[in-house]
């Protein structure tokens, strides 16, 4: 079949936008606050950037590398470089990551739609109330509601071919949510007993170190910059042969990590104001909690409150129209679906998987798979099982296929590529081993 020449993004800048774009989101805001509460602030943090900027940094490269120099998606590159069949299964898994996770994501992504109207209508203070919103998760209509509404703008935008809008609303969408964070985190941290929780988020505890810091943070580490999902491959696909592959990937680096700091900042401060440390463990309603306290105290909290969640709801957006572009791009160039039939498919398993999700708060309550409720269980499952294999599949396609010494020819072609040895170092000696341990250890530890 004759194959039309790929569309690649107008600007450097526009790479880098969409990569940004589309690895900022609801990870960032919503996933890294309560992770770092949860398992010991700074260590969390430490083993966090350690993480982002040694492995996560070798599999930006990696990703986006492979998807410039075969223009494919994962599960093309696979087949395009001659990986053996059992290793192309890898590629498959790398572009089903995101079906799985998209579902669960606008179960989140309508809780900030909520949040948004609550204090659009005004009502901002009952959100601050203690069991707002476990009251709000306990109601199987409201889940129901607004999931399908998020889910809907989402599939919208993929069906309406609109998301080339997306690249733009990025733009404006970034620097004003910067500016608010900074803001909310400003007020956040000079609450009276806020300073505790700056300590907790920035200094290290190593007595607090286990295991489970390093699962969460590696979890972490791929969804926030996401990686192990086949999206910096496509992305990769799109990008100009002479873009400078490491300079991009340091700036989607920085960019991400100083957003999830910044959100760890506005939250956690305002968890030991307003409670006292006590809610730490909260899990994946930390942020809806915690928000409001911070916005009900402040003067102009009700407009602060409005453009907080809207930007968050534009973040949650541009990211999951990337989820579901993937998944529909994956239907269309390898199993050979029209646009509308792949749109249709992953609208239609994107409702019944998240609907499970949004009813494991109450209806199916008393689901719980290994101790997890079921969008717990999505998250773990795609998060510290699923990635961990794709990234694997991606070491070896690197090591046994590609070579290694052809990556770093394609990455010196335009890049001075500072970090080689950092690179050669970790995909040749660490990033297998480590993984095996790390999926090996968070299994056993489900059970
Ligand atoms: N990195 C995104 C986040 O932190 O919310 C999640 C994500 C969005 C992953 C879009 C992949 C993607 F295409």
């Amino acid at each position: 079949m004759e194959k039309k020449p790929r569309s690649k993004f107008s600007s450097k800048l526009g790479f880098v936008l969409a990569a940004a774009g589309s690895a900022v989101g609801l990870g960032n805001i919503w996933r890294f606050p309560y992770l770092a509460a949860k398992y010991g602030g700074g260590i969390f943090l430490l083993v966090y950037l350690i993480l982002a900027f040694t492995f996560g940094y070798t599999m930006i490269m990696t990703e986006s590398t492979l998807g410039r120099s075969t223009e494919k998606s994962p599960v093309g590159a696979f087949k395009y470089l001659g990986a053996p069949k059992w290793l192309r299964a890898g590629g498959w898994l790398n572009a089903i990551i995101p079906l799985l996770i998209v579902p669960y994501y606008s179960v989140i992504g309508g809780w900030v739609m909520r949040y948004l109207f609550i204090y659009l209508t005004g009502q901002g203070n009952t959100a601050s109330k203690a069991d707002a919103f476990n009251n709000f998760i306990g109601s199987a209509q409201q889940q129901v509601f607004w999931f399908v509404l998020f889910a809907i703008l989402t599939m919208i935008i993929i069906f309406g071919g609109v998301k080339n809008g997306i690249e733009a609303v990025s733009k404006i969408m970034m620097p004003i949510l910067v500016f608010l964070a900074i803001v909310i985190v400003f007020y956040s941290v000079t609450r009276p007993g806020a300073i505790e929780g700056v300590k907790y988020f920035l200094i290290p505890n190593f007595k607090q170190f286990s295991y489970k810091t390093v699962v969460a943070a590696l979890g972490q580490m791929f969804y926030s910059l996401s990686i192990a999902m086949g999206i910096l491959y496509t992305f990769g696909s799109y990008m100009e042969k002479d873009i400078d592959i490491e300079k991009t990937t340091k700036q989607v680096e920085i960019f991400d990590t100083a957003i999830a700091i910044l959100a760890g900042l506005m939250v956690i401060p305002a968890v030991f104001a307003f409670d006292g440390g006590k809610n730490l463990n909260a899990g994946p309603g930390l942020m809806f909690v915690a928000l409001p306290k911070v916005f009900n105290s402040m003067g102009f909290g009700r407009v602060i409150g409005i453009v907080f969640f809207l930007l968050v709801l534009l973040a949650a957006v541009t990211s999951s129209v990337a989820l579901a572009e993937s998944v529909v791009s994956t239907l269309e160039d390898e199993l050979h679906f029209t646009r509308k039939r792949a749109a249709t498919v992953t609208t239609t398993i994107m409702l019944l998987l998240g609907m499970l999700s949004a009813l494991g708060f109450n209806v199916l309550s008393a689901v719980k798979i290994f101790d997890m409720d079921i969008l717990s269980f999505f998250d773990f499952l795609t998060n510290s099982v699923m990635m961990p294999i794709a990234a694997i599949a991606t070491c070896l396609l690197v090591l046994k296929v590609v070579k290694i010494d052809k990556i770093e020819e394609e990455i010196m072609e335009t890049s001075e590529f500072r970090r080689r040895r950092v690179y050669r170092f970790v995909i040749k000696y660490v990033a297998i081993i480590f993984l095996i341990v790390i999926l090996v250890t968070s299994i056993l530890g489900a059970f």
